[in-house]
């Protein structure tokens, strides 16, 4: 059991001042009644609240996913371009969120955000490997060189080892390629392409672990996963 304005406050991106406030102004029932109480215990499992006519669907994390759109930074805050929190739809929005490592400002496509820290550590902690994948369109072809230097593992001109990654090129367009990369080094694909002489013209992640880009969200739309989806995460990783 916890105290109601607590469990409302949890869930919403505004503090618990305001929520004391709503509960006062009679805006909250639970289990069917007004309740204007904010200390009052609720069990946030078992007892039905409504907020302002809508069910407030407790949980104790929640995981969305977007597809980024270019221009915004994954970032919590910044003093200079909006970032990907400040363009989650209202009705997602919670304190705590952050994004699930880092896809650049121009990059698009697949990008977690929660506020569960341990979800998020075994996502991009080095020792997990899980894979990812981008595609990655180029000022030139890629060539069988191209595909080996990716296989063989890339060393960037300071001496970082990439693990070894998966090229494929597109059968339509060799200026067009799929990367599977199992690591999160800065700038990593555009940098891995630079060495083979080549540079990223657009960017964007299609999965992560099992988890691909749904492709019905267009750029800039977020939505929740599943269970299953937040499962398929840790599914299908080469190393
Ligand atoms: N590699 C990059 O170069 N940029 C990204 O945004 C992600 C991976």
């Amino acid at each position: 059991m916890e105290r109601l304005d607590k469990i409302i406050s949890s869930q919403r991106a505004d503090g618990r001042k305001e929520v004391q406030k709503l509960i006062k102004s009679g805006a909250v029932l639970v289990n069917g009644k007004i309740c204007k109480k904010p200390d009052a215990k609720v069990d946030p499992d078992k007892d039905e609240i409504v907020v302002d006519g809508q069910a407030l669907n407790y949980s104790k994390y929640i995981y969305i996913m977007m597809n980024k759109p270019a221009g915004v930074v994954s970032a919590t805050e910044d003093r200079q371009f909006k970032t990907v929190i400040d363009i989650i739809p209202e009705d997602m929005k919670r304190k705590g969120l952050f994004p699930v490592g880092r896809l650049d400002r121009d990059t698009e496509g697949l990008l977690l955000i929660t506020d569960d820290g341990d979800f998020a550590h075994s996502i991009t902690s080095p020792k997990k490997h899980v894979d990812k994948k981008y595609v990655a369109k180029l000022d030139g072809e890629i060539t069988e060189d191209t595909v080996k230097a990716f296989s063989d593992g890339i060393e960037f001109s300071d001496g970082t080892k990439c693990r070894s990654a998966v090229l494929e090129c597109d059968k339509n367009d060799k200026k067009t390629g799929i990367v599977t990369i199992c690591e999160g080094k800065y700038h990593q694909v555009k940098k891995m392409f630079l060495c083979c002489g080549l540079k990223v013209v657009h960017l964007q992640r299609i999965s992560i672990g099992g988890l691909y880009l749904d492709s019905n969200l267009h750029i800039g739309e977020c939505k929740l996963l599943t269970d299953l989806d937040k499962k398929s995460v840790f599914i299908g990783n080469i190393h």
